[in-house]
């Protein structure tokens, strides 16, 4: 079945050959693009959808969520804007009412979650365990997670729960041994809180280097409280994102700069903790690859819409709109080093987005407003 979309009036497409046209049509065939060009030219399909001079842009890659998980904590939101200061401790109330929750609880509350992202445009969704931190619950964690998208993420290594409060390194060494080994098979990254509260920087490497070792791909939640050790740990290690970037010193800067390892920023945690952005403009002027995500979870971050992010970025990370248009797609496909999201051009994913406006501008000069009109991933209209 083959599907044109014509009539487009802008069509973002983050393919540096094609650009951003004007006056545009989109040829889908199956679950891939087959042909994009000028209106005028197109081919004929078997149907046929014409946006009335709207914008069109890749779907969104969300390439940092958390969303297997019980219950919500919007007591302590309404606490932090009380002025009380997050912590991260506020996780293991999460764990509790995870550990509690049956397998189809946490399965429907993860997919309603995921297709309350889809509709908002994000066509590719990350998704992290670490709510479980137990063998169980983590390995239950990554079953649900796998049954929504293909890019998962071992955290068992997220907080040390309650039970191992005095055996810190047990934990490290459960998460490292037993505990990766019955997960391996339903994850496909592994990811380390580190910073304080959480795990330091020789507890994370152990973590880690294990983790590659299972052959997982490498993630870090770095930098996000303090200026710690775990953004330099993530270049050192190859990792391919390093997460937050909140507090970096230039020696980090620089690390990333001169790395494959891209900062992938979570403006939805500095909004809902009430901390500090990071400093977009200057990873980007210092050749940093960015990507943009939302960190949805029910602690730091709870907000699954990409738009958003991207009117936080523009206005308060000092990103240009195209630029925060592009880390929410293109840049969030190198955090999760994939070629066939985050871009239109013949061969990719048919994943995209038809926005209620003219321009991709207005995702960010029309905060809060749903503009995300139509969405097809893998080719099918949501
Ligand atoms: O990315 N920083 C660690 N983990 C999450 C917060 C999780 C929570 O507070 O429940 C984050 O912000
Ligand atoms: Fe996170």
């Amino acid at each position: 079945m083959s599907l044109l979309i014509t009539n487009i009036g802008e069509l973002v497409t983050n393919d540096p050959e094609t650009g951003v046209l004007a006056n545009a049509a989109v040829v889908v065939d199956g679950d891939r693009i087959a042909w994009i060009g000028a209106a005028a030219h197109a081919p004929e399909a078997d149907e046929r959808l014409d946006t009335g001079g709207a914008a069109v842009i890749p779907g969104f890659v969300d390439s940092h969520a958390h969303l297997v998980f019980a219950g919500d904590r919007a007591g302590e939101f309404a606490a932090r804007m009380n002025g009380e200061p997050y912590t991260g401790g506020g996780i293991r109330t999460t764990v509790a009412a995870t550990r509690a929750a049956s397998d189809a609880e946490l399965l429907a509350a993860a997919r309603r979650l995921l297709l309350e992202a889809r509709r908002q445009g994000s066509t590719t969704v990350e998704i992290k365990s670490g709510y479980g931190l137990s063998i169980e619950d983590e390995v239950r964690s990554l079953r649900i997670a796998r049954e929504l998208t293909e890019e998962t993420t071992f955290l068992g290594a997220h907080v040390v729960p309650a039970e191992y409060r005095d055996d810190p390194d047990g934990y490290v060494a459960l998460v490292s041994g037993p505990m990766l080994a019955a997960v391996t098979p339903y994850a496909k990254w592994v990811d380390v809180f580190c910073d304080r509260g959480a795990f330091d920087g020789d507890q994370a490497r152990a973590v880690l280097t294990a983790g590659a070792k299972a052959g997982l791909g490498l993630r870090v939640h770095a930098n996000q409280l303090t200026a710690g050790p775990g953004v330099r740990l993530a270049v050192e290690l190859g990792a391919a994102s390093a997460d937050h970037c909140t507090h970096l010193a230039d020696a980090d800067v620089a690390a990333l700069a001169g790395s494959q390892t891209v900062a992938t920023l979570l403006p939805g945690a500095e909004f809902s903790t009430r901390s500090p952005y990071p400093d977009a403009r200057r990873l980007l002027d210092a050749g940093v690859t960015v990507a943009l995500a939302t960190d949805c979870n029910p602690g730091s971050s709870y907000t699954s819409s990409m738009s958003f992010c991207i009117a936080l970025a523009v206005r308060e990370m000092r990103m240009t709109p195209a630029e925060a248009l592009w880390a929410a797609t293109a840049g969030g496909a190198r955090a999760l080093r994939r070629d066939d999201v985050g871009v239109l051009r013949p061969g990719a994913r048919a994943d995209l987005a038809v926005l209620d406006a003219p321009s991709y501008l207005h995702l960010a000069y029309r905060p809060g407003v749903p503009l995300i009109a139509t969405v097809l991933h893998n080719g099918v209209p949501q």
